[in-house]
């Protein structure tokens, strides 16, 4: 099941559009949520019952909205909307619990104009149980192709693993980015030199998946970014080899969930719970 968080705002609309075509090439069931007050999503009685009415009346019509806008980019999907109780952070990434991902808009309704990325997207990306999604439109030009970004730790394993079933699903190319700083000239980097032994294993495993394997020097940040350019799909772990270990989100993907052309999945890599 794919859970989608909704909070009334566009980017919260793409997000669930993104989350039901993805339903339906999973062929699994979409849970559209909204976080409110809990005493507003639960009160039945008591002095403030009118109004935690009200506020449950505008959670069901945000929720309604996703739900008829889900129904017509993927009709035959099983779809369920539900208000969760507590603050959004929290809410969602206990709705994660069981989910196989969890997708949110890159911003919201709130934050200041220009904002890059929402407290809440930030706040359950890494956090969740499951991959996150954070949502975005596809730049233009976007092309059936899928970026993922590995650098030698041994959660690289789960992100080849994601990465390549959705390009199979997707029926994607796969451009495998592995971005060091001291790599020789580009003339030479270009070459591709295999990155990981993993990888191959991973191209034994999925022989309909066309890979792309790039060793590019530059910083991470940039050069996933650069390759991401008319990507339909960013794939990163949340932490990787380097950062602190008290670090939920690595610097890398820190800074791709600000900037990617596309949408992002960060999978809960370096977990420690
Ligand atoms: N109350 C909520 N219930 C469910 N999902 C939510 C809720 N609030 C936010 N989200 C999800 O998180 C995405 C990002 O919103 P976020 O709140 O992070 O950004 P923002 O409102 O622009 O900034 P901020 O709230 O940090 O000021 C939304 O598009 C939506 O998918
Ligand atoms: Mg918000």
């Amino acid at each position: 099941m794919i859970v989608a968080g909704v909070d009334g705002s566009e980017a919260g609309l793409e997000a669930a559009r993104w989350a039901a075509k993805e339903a339906a090439l999973r062929g699994t069931a979409l849970r559209l949520v909204h976080a409110m007050p809990a005493w507003a999503c639960e009160a039945e009685e008591g002095p403030y019952a009118e109004v935690a009415r009200w506020m449950r009346d505008g959670a069901d019509t945000v929720l309604n909205e996703a739900l008829e806008q889900v129904r017509q980019v993927a009709p035959d999907i099983e779809v369920t909307t539900e208000r969760l109780p507590g603050d959004p952070r929290p809410a969602l990434i206990k709705a994660s619990e069981g989910a196989e991902l969890l997708a949110v808009g890159n911003h919201g309704l709130g934050g200041f104009r220009g904002l890059l990325l929402g407290s809440v997207a930030l706040g359950v990306a890494g956090r969740a149980r499951c991959p996150v999604a954070v949502v975005r439109p596809l730049p233009a030009g976007a092309r059936p192709q899928i970026v993922v970004g590995i650098d030698g730790a041994d959660s690289d394993v789960e992100t080849l693993r994601f990465a390549f079933a959705e390009a199979g699903l997707r029926r994607a190319h796969l451009v495998v980015v592995h971005a060091k700083e001291s790599l020789p000239g580009p003339a030479e980097a270009e070459q591709g030199q295999p990155v990981s032994g993993t990888l191959r294993e991973w191209l034994e495993r999925h022989p309909d998946v066309k890979v792309r394997e790039h060793g590019v020097p530059g910083h991470p940040v940039e050069v996933l970014l650069q390759a991401a350019s008319q990507a339909e799909l960013l794939v990163v772990g949340s932490r990787g080899r380097g950062g602190f270990s008290g670090l939920v989100l690595g610097s890398v993907s820190h800074g791709l969930l600000h900037h990617a052309p596309c949408p992002v999945v960060v999978l809960p890599t370096g977990r420690r719970d």
